[in-house]
């Protein structure tokens, strides 16, 4: 079988750099694109996971002010910060980088004249909210007030929290500056415009013809564009952001929804060309992900998409996997009311791989908002993970260890009907798992690879295989190939056990070497020498639970 290895460019949604990963954006983003990213590994492609801060905009400057520091200071730390609580929750990125680097803005220059000089990029006189007491424009996340269309209040000037549009300029209700509270006068500036609208067919054609697409999303963005699409106002008086590449417009940076997506291509460059492959090359022939939540669907749907199409050299996403919002118990997520949970606080409590699992079983590939709820986390990890997968595991290589002195049996009796079955279900998990990991239906995965290791314990439970020596060899057998397998489903999702599985089936090769094409395979031979098992996964205890309950509370 000689098969052609793929060129996949994967990439996850920027954090801004102002603050911390919490459970909601790794729901969403970052756990799936990881999960995907690793069964494209283990299929022996040729995968990229890109991520980088988002570090531009008013969201960094606000943070800068409030604290007394630079910008720079800030996303200098929050990009620390952020690498750490990724790399602790297994998120394996190729490389994770910055907007504010010197190749992107490089990249988001040429991209303005390109899309100036192709004449999608006009100059207006507008008229600017501006802070007399503040002393300054008020772009963005500078005004506050209350939402034309679904009347939410504390919204910022440039979209709602709660109903997902995007506001054009003066549109929002009640502004006030987020400074100091004051309404602000208009002043006039001169600004920017991108015409969306030039790219209203094309866009509409290329949603319509790519059917990797999301349906139901695709149906809500083909309606935004019916509604006409608004000219994009890409320049903010601010101190903080990319420079507009033109003498006449020194003071002014671009807007950082102008820049910051085009850091998925500046990074994927960046990491290709230290790896000596010829980046853009790479990316007009790969298969391209971007991994998204709901709430910046109009921005990777018409904004990337139409500057991609305006400036012609870089391909078009074939991908964009959008998911819902993460509540916690019922309620949205809300830091200042304390209904909260940070990645971190999560990791300081349990071990990574129970939260990696919990929210790849409960999270389904669509928009729907997921229920983060204490009580079934506690019931899947100890029913689902310790009794069923953990259980499967351990009581086979325990067997073996203290039966048969460490050694794999040969299978001493022909096989009998279970042993038959057994056999076939191991043969087609590879392809019933491996298909819904392809569609990115990950949740679907999993449930198959809980139903799989089910299936085991019924096997291991039916056979007896304490009961009679001859029988055991047969179940053993199959059984330890069965753990092999397991460990290499579950690697997308569980990496750090499936470590652990690997090095107590003392495996010469890596998981990475075997691969994902040979789960079905029988590698594991009579003879061969396990390491000394060790429990796996641990019970959690109610009284944890409860804590993290109580925690919200107060
Ligand atoms: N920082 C943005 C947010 O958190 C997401 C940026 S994604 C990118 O909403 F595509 F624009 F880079
Ligand atoms: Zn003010």
């Amino acid at each position: 079988m000689n098969k052609l290895k793929k060129r996949i460019i994967i990439t996850s949604a920027l954090p801004y750099a102002n603050g911390e990963i919490h459970l909601g954006h790794v729901t969403s983003t970052y756990l799936p694109a990881d999960i995907f990213t690793r069964f494209h590994r283990l299929k022996g492609n040729n995968v990229i996971h890109v991520c980088a801060t988002d570090d531009f905009g008013t969201p960094i400057l606000i943070k800068a002010e409030q604290e007394g520091k630079t910008p720079e200071e800030i996303v200098d730390y929050w990009n620390e910060v952020d690498r750490k609580d990724f790399q602790d929750f297994g998120i394996s990125f190729d490389i994770f980088y910055k907007t504010s680097s010197i190749e992107n803005i490089k990249l988001t220059q040429y991209f303005f004249l390109k899309l100036l000089e192709k004449g999608h990029i006009f100059k207006q006189t507008i008229m600017q909210p501006f802070c007399e007491k503040c002393k300054s424009y008020l772009p963005d996340r500078y005004i506050k007030g209350t939402c034309p269309y679904c009347k939410s209040i504390d919204q910022y000037s440039d979209g709602c929290d709660n109903c997902g549009k995007i506001f054009q300029l003066g549109e929002i209700l009640d502004a006030h500056c987020a400074m100091c509270g004051s309404k602000p006068i208009t002043k006039e500036s001169e600004h920017y415009f991108l015409k969306l609208s030039h790219f209203s067919d094309e866009l509409s054609r290329w949603l319509n013809l790519n059917k990797n697409l999301q349906p139901e999303v695709k149906n809500y963005v083909l309606k935004w564009i019916e509604d006409g699409l608004k000219d994009w106002d890409i320049t903010r008086d601010i101190p903080w952001g990319v420079p507009v590449p033109l003498k006449e417009a020194r003071d002014k940076v671009l807007y950082g929804w102008f820049d910051n997506h085009l850091c998925y291509i500046s990074t994927a460059l960046k990491h290709l060309s230290s790896k000596k492959v010829d980046g853009k090359i790479f990316w007009n022939s790969s298969k391209i992900y971007h991994f998204i939540g709901k709430d910046i669907v109009y921005h990777h749907y018409l904004f990337l998409t139409a500057m991609r199409m305006g400036v012609g050299e870089f391909k078009l996403p074939d991908f964009i996997p959008t998911r819902g919002h993460l509540i916690l118990q019922g309620q949205k997520f809300s830091k200042s009311r304390g209904w909260y949970v940070s990645l971190r606080d999560f990791l300081n409590e349990f071990p990574p791989d129970y939260l990696r699992y919990y929210l790849s079983i409960i999270t389904p590939y669509e928009q729907t908002d997921v229920n983060f709820d204490w009580d079934e986390f506690y019931s899947r990890i100890n029913n689902e993970l310790v009794a069923n997968i953990g259980n499967f595991i351990y009581r086979t290589l325990s067997f073996i260890w203290s039966k048969f002195n460490g050694i794999v049996p040969e299978a001493k009796e022909e096989y009998n009907d279970l042993d038959t079955s057994f056999e076939r279900m191991i043969w087609d998990i590879e392809e019933d798992v491996g298909n819904c990991m392809e569609k990115i239906e990950l949740n679907k995965a999993l449930k198959k690879i809980l139903e799989f290791s089910d299936h085991c314990n019924k096997y291991f439970q039916k056979n007896e295989p304490w009961a009679n020596e001859r029988r055991s060899t047969n179940c053993l057998y199959l059984s330890i190939n069965a753990v092999r397998s397991l460990a290499i489903l579950l690697e997308p999702f569980l990496p750090f056990s499936a470590e652990r599985i690997w090095k107590q089936l003392n495996i010469h090769e890596s998981v990475y070497e075997h691969g994902w094409d040979s789960i079905s395979k029988f590698m594991i031979k009579p003879g061969h020498r396990i390491s000394k098992p060790e429990i796996l996964f641990k019970k959690i205890e109610y009284e944890d639970i409860k804590r993290q309950k109580d925690k919200l509370k107060s």
